[in-house]
């Protein structure tokens, strides 16, 4: 026959029991502030390289940023490759213009749109040299058409 359990032993094993799960929730609480609770976002900025590693007359798409970047001999730019109508990725075309696949934009060289339901031109995408001498592109940045980092 099991022993009788007296008031006391009661209030004692409580109180334990109420310890420990104390303890116990701050334990977990602790381990919780280790692992930070925001994950960063993936950074809008790009490396495009030494202004001597882009010569003149080059261009290059990046594809993850859906940025075109032009090496001019005045200077470098970048013109985001995302359609201001419905934000399709416009393609390059041999004669230099863009183009919406989706519902037919067109746009110039330089990304004013002259054709098509696009409100308005391809933005352009802020180009600035860092104190080391690299080139950057910010993605989450528009510029005024034209505005380029000069070299000049
Ligand atoms: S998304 Fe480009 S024209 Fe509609």
């Amino acid at each position: 026959m099991p022993a009788k359990l007296t008031r006391r032993d009661f209030s004692e094993r409580l109180a334990f029991g109420s310890f420990w799960t104390a303890v116990g929730a701050s334990v977990v609480g602790m381990l919780k502030l280790l692992k930070p609770a925001v994950m960063p976002e993936a950074s809008t900025r790009v490396k495009l390289g030494h202004p001597d590693e882009l010569p003149a007359g080059t261009e290059r798409y990046l594809a993850e940023q859906n940025v075109y970047v032009f090496s001019a001999g005045d200077g470098v730019y970048a013109i985001s490759a995302i359609c201001p109508h419905l934000g399709c990725i416009v393609s390059r075309l041999p004669e230099g213009r863009f183009e919406c696949p989706c519902h037919g934009s067109r746009f110039s060289a330089t990304g004013e749109v002259f054709a098509g339901p696009a409100p308005s031109g391809l933005p352009w995408i802020q180009v600035q040299r860092a104190p080391n001498g690299v080139l950057y592109a910010d993605t989450s940045v528009s510029v005024p058409a034209g505005t380029r980092w000069s070299r000049g």
